[in-house]
């Protein structure tokens, strides 16, 4: 079964000045479905035909194919992405908040420093919250790489840092983008569930 471009779970206007439709029909119909062709013009000369996503993720890691590698992933990075955006701009609550104050000291001190990471990192990425253990960390990733194959990283949010992210409305202005994301536009009700460490299965597919 061939992977699919999954739905964006909002309307792609939904957002205002914060993220345009015209950002929108690039980066998920353009930039994300030219990841879920390229996947799958691949699993089958790699030998993968019928396996889940992130197995596809995995075994082309392990079996050092950095090509399909940065296409999978990539096709399960935005599916998380758009999943830690909401339009209602929502505050953490309950036990991710109590988390955040006692890994961070405090819900602004998260927000610092996961723009810092995010501003900072060099090129093309993503930004990462992710769980180690029962801790809440934040790192940065190059290019296509992606939590699920490292230790330590369950995936919570993340922010995609690429510049076709951001360039249609912010131009090279990474840290506005960040801030407006930041400030407005996440969905902790889907960072809080991802506590469940099952965070990978929720963009997961086939
Ligand atoms: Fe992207």
């Amino acid at each position: 079964m061939a992977f699919v471009l999954p739905d964006l779970p909002y309307a792609k206007d939904s957002f205002g000045s914060i993220l345009s439709a015209e950002i929108f029909d690039y980066h998920h119909g353009k930039h994300h479905q030219a990841y879920v062709t390229q996947t799958n013009d691949q699993v089958g000369p790699a030998g993968l035909e019928g396996a889940s996503l992130s197995e596809v993720i995995a075994k082309a890691k392990a079996g050092g194919n950095a090509k399909l590698f940065n296409a999978s992933a990539q096709v399960w990075n935005h599916s998380f992405y758009w999943q830690c955006l909401s339009p209602e701009g929502q505050q953490p609550t309950g036990k991710l908040k109590d988390m955040i104050v006692r890994d961070f000291g405090s819900q602004d001190e998260l927000l610092a420093k996961l723009k810092a990471e995010s501003v900072g990192h060099f090129a093309s990425g993503w930004g990462w919250l992710v769980l180690d253990g029962d801790t809440l960390k934040i790192t940065s990733l190059h290019d296509a790489d992606t939590p699920m194959v490292h230790d330590g990283m369950k995936p919570l949010l993340t922010l995609d840092v690429w510049e076709h992210a951001y360039y249609i409305d912010y131009r090279n202005a990474r840290p506005n983008y960040v801030d407006a994301l930041l400030g407005k536009a996440i969905n902790w009700e889907f960072v809080a569930m991802n506590l469940d460490g099952k965070g990978v299965s929720r963009a997961d597919q086939g």
